[in-house]
């Protein structure tokens, strides 16, 4: 058990007693004990009242808070209170204001408006974590620290002066001399040869095109920037304080710019905050992306979910509220995806600012609500499977996702903008979902031997070294699947020679003379009758099996599905943006020939799960359909269906965890099956 890990699963919010007048944080610490609440984020936007002027601090308030809670036995997940600095830095250091590319100031009144490079705001923030750590560092309800929040939300990008130098300075150490820089941004190119470091800016708007590398490298600046906030304070609350240290990520929100995967060291547990997209009536489908995601970027170990919504949310052209039932489905899906925790932005919906329409776990309407009847159903469900925590889950595929390959899929002046770096992420992973296979999506550098599957979409700018281990996991006999514009550039976003797709060319017997996207809601069909969109290429086998091929549109004849046996493993290609069904019959064709399969089979929409620890292990099964659903499997259900023997019942729109009793295995001696067996393994404990 990692030690941020409690008696049970975590659950509870983000807590601003601040907004309220402090006869109501006795009435909160009873709801929060109804509805088995124990452990609250405090102190997120707090600086302005506990630093009121530079170096004159007020934690009058704050100790009486974390008392009121401690003798509550609600635990508390302290905050750095650095998240947004109050008016007072902007008024007294106007240069740790950020600014826009095109030069405009982003001015206070909203949050978090300092420039992440500013050693003005570095030196006051660290001010206040020291302050913060060692006034409750042994204080008792605190079990851990919340450094800043949602670090680079809304300003990760400063082209400030003082970021231009911060670049310079980054580039400095990446390159050690200008002729270094000069080769790996190609400044050959448009007359843009650099003879004096200071002629260097970030990518400012300019008349047109900035240098592809130059942004790549800005990207990966600013990505350094905000993680260098979040160690300097982890290395002061590490210096001060006993407890584990986290921040709170945005993975899955569409947030592309912070490169998490170099970011997981540097806290002791992952934590990520999820919201659903209201207008996506699959939205349960990219929650689960999200969380298998976060579990990659933990590398494999439980997670916590910071915060997500218990209804609507206030920030959405639409701010669609959760119909009965889904605020439980929503969360235990993040349970059964690895999360020993849930929590929520926020305990009590605010009377006033801009989230006062966002919901909360306690709504303006008070406690007799549907939602806050609902938390109290949560908590208690959350109580009785907490012997779920500390367990990992199975999975047999992985998906491979790196941020500096979306960074460089998504440059301007590509072949076409209709390829975006999470779509074909997303297809296949819904794909996986709809069959009922689990995956872990991770970096290109993990460990892949344990994986029956890999799928590689969109992997625009790939690392030698992580080209060679997906070689490496085919050659050993495992299968991968590569999608287009895949392998296209080095780190530099230099073009890799020979053909496309350049990094995987061999691996994949194909070479690719020339991209051929197509227009604007143009569509193709294949010779095995799929349809498909955005974009065709002019592919040449090279050893691979071409499995279909364009039956019209630009390339009639041309081959858009291969297959490359290579040693005891196979790599697959697909160079075309299949239809969805068509995108399911090819998950369904790679699962079967890689022997990757659903924890148990389950029909489409009703989501299936399993978390082990060692011999035991417990399945979780989310019904997101209106229909009753019936699975094979022996246990005791702990939400409390009871003993189930051979069949579960999970009604329409409900939620099923159970403790297994017995698994079907599977022995198999080289590739022959010999017997099957029905292992019973001691769960029932
Ligand atoms: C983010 C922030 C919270 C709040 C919510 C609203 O997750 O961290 O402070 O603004 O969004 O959805």
């Amino acid at each position: 058990m990692r030690s941020w890990q409690g008696a049970g699963i975590w659950y509870g919010a983000d807590y601003n007693p601040e907004q309220w007048p402090e006869s109501t944080w006795v009435e909160d610490v009873a709801l929060m004990r109804r509805a088995g609440v124990n452990l609250v984020s405090v102190g997120i936007f707090s600086w302005a009242l506990l630093e009121p002027a530079p170096g004159t601090f007020d934690f009058g308030w704050l100790d009486r808070a974390l008392d009121v809670l401690h003798e509550g036995q609600i635990n508390v997940d302290l905050a750095t209170a650095t998240a947004s600095p109050p008016p007072w830095l902007a008024h007294r250091y106007p240069e740790t204001l950020p600014r826009r590319a095109d030069g405009a100031v982003l001015w206070p009144g909203g949050r978090q408006a300092y420039c992440p490079s500013s050693p003005v705001f570095r030196e006051r923030s660290l001010a206040l974590v020291e302050a913060v750590a060692r006034r409750y560092a042994e204080h008792p309800a605190v079990v851990m620290w919340h450094v800043s929040n949602e670090l680079g939300c809304h300003n990760v990008h400063c082209y400030c002066d003082v970021s231009a130098a911060a670049f310079r300075r980054w580039l400095g150490e990446r390159y050690g001399d200008l002729d270094t820089l000069n080769d790996a941004w190609g400044t050959a190119f448009w007359s843009q040869r650099y003879h004096d470091w200071d002629e260097i800016n970030p990518p400012r708007t300019a008349p047109t095109f900035a240098n592809p590398t130059q942004q790549l490298d800005f990207l990966r600046f600013s990505s350094d920037e905000q993680r260098a906030q979040l160690r300097a304070e982890r290395e002061l609350l590490k210096r001060l304080a006993p407890q584990p240290v986290t921040t709170n990520f945005m993975i899955g929100t569409g947030i592309k710019y912070l490169d998490y995967h170099s970011w997981a060291s540097d806290v002791d547990l992952v934590a990520n905050d999820h919201y659903l997209t209201a207008a996506d009536p699959e939205a349960h489908v990219g929650l689960a992306l999200a969380a298998d995601h976060t579990r990659g970027v933990a590398g494999g170990d439980p997670w916590l979910l910071m915060e997500h919504s218990t209804s609507a949310v206030n920030w959405q052209p639409r701010n669609v509220a959760k119909t009965p039932g889904q605020m439980r489905r929503n969360s235990l899906a993040h349970v059964a995806r690895g999360a020993d925790g849930v929590l929520f932005f926020q305990w009590r919906a605010s009377r006033a600012g801009a989230e006062k329409f966002h919901s909360a776990l306690v709504p303006h309407a008070g406690p007799e609500t549907k939602v806050f009847r609902e938390v109290c159903r949560l908590g208690a469900d959350l109580k009785a499977i907490a012997e779920v925590r500390g367990s990992r889950v199975d999975a047999d595929v992985a998906i491979l996702v790196d941020y500096e390959a979306w960074w460089g899929a998504e440059l301007d002046s590509h072949p076409s903008v209709d390829v975006t770096y999470a779509d074909q992420l997303t297809a296949l992973h819904g794909a996986l979902w709809r069959a009922g296979v689990t995956a872990d999506v991770v970096h290109p550098s993990a460990d892949l031997s344990g994986y029956k599957l890999v799928l590689v979409p969109t992997l625009y700018l790939v690392r030698d070294a992580h080209a060679d281990a997906l070689r490496a996991y085919v050659e050993g006999g495992g299968t991968a699947l590569v999608t287009y514009f895949s392998g296209i550039v080095d780190e530099n976003d230099h073009i890799r020679l020979g053909g496309y797709p350049g990094a995987f060319r061999e691996l994949l017997g194909i070479r690719t003379e020339e991209f051929f996207p197509l227009r604007e809601g143009e569509r193709v069909t294949l010779d095995d009758g799929s349809t498909a969109d955005v974009w065709t290429e002019w592919l040449h086998p090279a050893g691979a099996q071409v499995l279909a091929s364009y039956a019209d549109g630009p390339l009639p004849g041309v081959p858009a599905l291969t297959r490359h046996a290579v040693r005891t493993g196979a790599a697959w290609y697909v160079g075309t943006r299949l239809d969805h069904p068509a995108t399911d019959r090819l998950v369904a064709r790679l699962l079967a020939d890689s022997g990757a399969r659903p924890p148990v089979d389950a029909p489409t929409g009703v989501e299936v799960v399993r978390r082990r620890a060692g011999e035991r292990s417990w399945l979780f099964a989310i019904n997101h359909t209106d229909t009753d659903a019936r699975l094979a499997v022996t246990g005791v259900e702990l939400l409390g269906g009871g003993r189930c023997d051979g069949e579960l019942v999970v009604p329409a729109g409900e939620v099923a965890v159970v403790r297994e009793l017995s698994e079907r295995r599977e022995i198999v001696v080289g590739k022959k099956e010999l017997d099957r067996v029905n292992l019973t393994v001691e769960g029932d404990r």
